[in-house]
């Protein structure tokens, strides 16, 4: 049983596997991947976390936190274009880890990704809900405090229910098989950017110098473990590896997606947090909803009302992409009989995995109503870092192996990149809290218990 651990799944079958019918259409070109990308990624990222950490981190700093993050990105993302065009078949970081490091990792490493999509769903959702509250507020509609917060009875909050209102309505979306129409989404990221384009250029008439002096008030550590938080507002772009199976010509237009919709989200990031900083001090930005907040202080109240729709519809296409990517990976646990078959069960008329779905829903609903955002972010960050780190280190595996088809991109520099990459992503997970490592131990710990009482036995490859 001992190298029932280190099995690993023969690329030939995953490549080659099952009939034409089953395969995906390859449709998607290089810019349907960086609409898709820009889509998954713009969200509580910029929405909200330039505020509460430029005011507790980094200050008008954030800018260098925006590009430290953006670099490690970059490369784990170079990584991931050379997995997903030598390999392009669905299940993304943990199909990947099946092939080099055999089932037990794989497992872990899906774990990691069920923790970002999850957590990142019910962050997420805690953001939109605050700027559900602003618009809402805008025309003299309050959501009872009591229903609008994470559980929290000094302040008087102590269940978020529009936050899981919309979790809700996107698992009965994806029932229903909307995710497919990359139209709605494609008309999100266009009002998402308009928006975000609308409050920079309008920002910029406010800035005054003076808010960006200390322009560095935490110092350097400071934007280092901003770095850290604001990574969260780069994720969403390995989720573009996950349609590698529907692009042509993968190995040209995964790494122009991926490296492309992260230059775009960092441009924005950089733009967006320099403005905000210089129109409102870093100190006071503290806020739940930053981007409207300075909008009003200078008295731009329709430019704010604007801010905030933009904002709630935008978000949503991050909330859909990542449930979408967390029903998926359930069912590639349950296809791969990991967890219960069930997961892998497609409903009769829709086609879609409807038991799963809201599985996930449920249980990411509870987080999202009840923990605080931070909290939420720093831990999908730490899920996320973990397995970013492993697909880094798999190139080195990956290209040990000499049954893959030659000719795919390649990530430069090799082996210097993967191996920097690596380093990057344990870096910036020692500049995460030593709550987030506890809360994050928990949860691995309760992944290897699943996988020895369960997984192990009933795995496909038995
Ligand atoms: N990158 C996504 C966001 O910022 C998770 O909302």
């Amino acid at each position: 049983m001992k190298n029932a651990l280190f099995r690993r799944k023969p690329i030939e079958d995953l490549l080659y596997q099952g009939d034409s019918k089953n395969h995906l259409k390859k449709t998607l070109s290089a810019f349907d991947l960086i609409l898709l990308g820009v889509g998954a990624i713009v969200g509580t990222g910029i929405f909200i976390l330039p505020g509460t950490v430029s005011a507790l981190h980094s200050g008008p700093a954030i800018v260098f936190s925006f590009i430290i993050a953006a670099v490690v990105c970059a490369l784990a993302g170079l990584c991931f274009s050379e997995f997903s065009s030598s390999i392009p078949v669905t299940g993304s970081a943990y199909t990947y880890g099946y092939i080099v490091f055999g089932e037990f990792i794989a497992w872990l490493i899906g774990w990691a990704l069920l923790l970002e999509y999850g957590l990142a769903v019910a962050s997420v959702a805690n953001g939109w809900s605050s700027y559900l509250n602003a618009l809402l507020s805008g025309f003299h509609i309050e959501i009872p405090k009591a229903i609008s917060g994470p559980f929290n009875p000094t302040d008087g909050t102590y269940i978020n229910i529009p936050a899981m209102f919309i979790i809700f309505l996107t698992a009965f979306l994806l029932t229903l098989g909307i995710r497919e129409s990359t139209r709605i989404n494609a008309i999100m990221v266009g009002i998402k950017i308009i928006v975000i384009l609308l409050f920079i250029g309008v920002g910029v008439f406010y800035v005054q110098p003076a808010n960006w002096e200390p322009f560095m008030p935490f110092g350097f550590k400071g934007v280092l473990s901003g770095a850290a938080l604001v990574f969260f507002a780069y994720l969403g772009f390995d989720a573009v590896s996950s349609a590698a199976e529907e692009v042509k010509n993968p190995q040209r237009n995964m790494p122009i997606g991926i490296i492309g919709s992260l230059a775009i989200c960092t441009i924005l990031y950089v733009a967006v947090s320099l403005v905000l900083t210089g129109m409102v001090s870093y100190t006071k930005l503290n806020v739940s909803d930053p981007v409207s907040f300075a909008m009003q202080l200078v008295n731009q109240d329709w430019i704010a009302g604007i801010i905030s729709l933009g904002a709630v519809v935008g978000m949503m296409t991050v909330i859909l992409v990542m449930s979408y990517g967390g029903t998926r990976l359930l069912y590639a646990f349950g296809r791969d009989g990991l967890l219960p078959k069930s997961m892998a069960k497609l409903h009769d008329k829709f086609h879609t995995p409807v038991k799963n779905t809201w599985t996930f829903a449920v249980l990411v609903a509870i987080c999202g109503g009840l923990v605080p955002l931070d909290k939420l972010a720093e831990l999908v960050n730490l899920g996320t870092l973990l397995a970013f780190t492993m697909v880094s280190i798999g190139i080195i595996f990956l290209r040990k192996n000499k049954n893959l088809p030659s000719g795919g991109f390649k990530t430069p520099l090799y082996p210097v990149l993967p191996i920097l990459s690596f380093i990057l992503c344990i870096f910036l997970i020692t500049q995460l809290s030593v709550h987030t490592w506890i809360a994050c131990s928990i949860w691995f710990v309760i992944g290897v218990i699943v996988y020895f009482i369960y997984g192990r036995k009933h795995s496909e490859m038995n």
